[in-house]
């Protein structure tokens, strides 16, 4: 695993835009695996402002995304739906029909987790994975658990997520106490892997992540090990545990 420590947000995002750019121009029909939260925010900001000045073409790139709240509408201001239309897609020149995202409305969320796999492999797998990281060490939505799963499923979310993520929410009652959430082994499948990590409030997340290469399901990050070419960005804030 690769790991790149750079200054802060802004180099953090300037890098990751960079890569995701440097990816679309080599394949201009690249499937890319995109992630929400906080941290992505300001790689979306610059890729929108390639696309508005430096016209990197969307129009043939496929997005899958890695997860989404259980029981939330796409019209709801807190589903990942909403997040990547207001954050990124309403503003680059992606078909709707390329972008997937996991309904977390539908009746059947077993069947929307094996289809959103088979999406994915037909559309020939993701070639670049972005990944942010969760105060407890988890990515897409996978929790620490004594076993993970390895495709998409069903997540029950953990209080220490549901506590970091009810800032989004007017009060932690309102945060979905489920997901759907793409599984190690679809995350593992793609062909490139870059994890972003910033701030002091991710400082615990990254040093129990670098502390060891051992691979633990209590730390979901650290399956990126096997991963051939998985590379964390982290902010000197981030890395300021790691001795
Ligand atoms: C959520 C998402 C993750 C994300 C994490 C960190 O739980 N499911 O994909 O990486 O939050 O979010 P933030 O970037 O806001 O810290």
């Amino acid at each position: 695993m690769q790991i790149l420590v750079v200054k802060d947000y802004d180099a953090m995002s300037q890098q990751a835009s960079h890569l995701i750019a440097q990816e679309m121009k080599k394949n201009p029909c690249a499937v890319l695996g995109l992630a929400t939260g906080s941290t992505p925010i300001g790689t979306y900001k610059e890729l929108i402002r390639m696309y508005r000045e430096e016209h990197l073409d969307f129009s043939r790139i496929t997005t899958f995304n890695l997860d989404e709240y259980a029981g939330l509408d796409t019209s709801h201001p807190n589903s990942y739906s909403y997040y990547m239309r207001v954050e990124f897609f309403d503003h680059i020149n992606i078909k709707k029909e390329n972008t997937h995202i996991p309904d977390g409305k539908i009746k059947d969320l077993n069947m929307c987790c094996r289809y959103y796999d088979q999406s994915i492999e037909q559309a020939g797998g993701i070639d670049f994975q972005l990944l942010g990281i969760g105060p407890n060490g988890h990515i897409a939505f996978i929790e620490p658990d004594e076993a993970l799963s390895v495709h998409t499923n069903i997540v029950t979310l953990t209080k220490e997520t549901i506590a970091a993520n009810s800032r989004f929410f007017s009060s932690p009652d309102e945060v979905p106490r489920q997901a759907i959430s793409m599984g190690v082994g679809s995350i593992l499948q793609a062909r490139k892997i870059v994890l972003l990590a910033n701030g002091v409030g991710k400082a615990q997340a990254i040093k129990n992540l670098l502390a060891s290469d051992k691979v633990s399901t209590q730390i979901p990050a650290s399956f990126l090990y096997l991963h051939p070419q998985a590379t964390i960005i982290v902010d000197e804030a981030a890395y300021s545990l790691v001795l």
